[in-house]
């Protein structure tokens, strides 16, 4: 069973003051942690295109990518609102499909965790998986 770890409640709480978000001033950060427990963090950037924005969880996750880590075991969220908020259905499809079936701390401005497995956030997933029948 997993485990909320306040360091890393932590660690999601300081890249949420990185977020660039000077149109929706909705501060967004992620702490996305890999197998052997190390932090990718990530905070939500906008764009004055706001199409062009990105979510914290996308850029946790697409640095860690790059940096050739490709096993995850859970992603913080923190955010600065009375209740927990979850990711957005792009930023959950995301996750699924570069690091499966992880847990998912969703913390609000008190520092108060909700939790979940991804596939509860995002049943009947679509993914490769479905390739590979054709
Ligand atoms: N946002 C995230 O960073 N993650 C989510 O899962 C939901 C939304 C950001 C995008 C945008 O900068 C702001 O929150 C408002 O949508």
């Amino acid at each position: 069973m997993d485990i909320v770890n306040p360091a890393y409640i932590k660690a999601a709480s300081i890249a949420k003051q990185k977020a660039h978000a000077p149109y929706s001033k909705f501060h967004v950060g992620a702490a996305l942690i890999s197998e052997d427990g190390k932090i990718f963090s990530g905070c939500n950037i906008e764009s004055s295109s706001y199409s062009l924005t990105i979510c914290a969880e996308r850029v946790a996750i697409f640095k860690a990518i790059s940096e050739g880590i490709t096993e995850f075991q859970s992603i913080y969220i923190a955010t600065d609102t009375e209740e927990s908020c979850p990711p957005c259905g792009a930023c959950r499809q995301v996750l699924w499909d570069l690091a499966g079936d992880i847990f998912v701390v969703m913390v609000n401005k008190y520092g108060d965790a909700k939790t979940a497995m991804l596939h509860q956030l995002l049943p009947d997933a679509f993914d490769k998986d479905f390739f590979e029948e054709i």
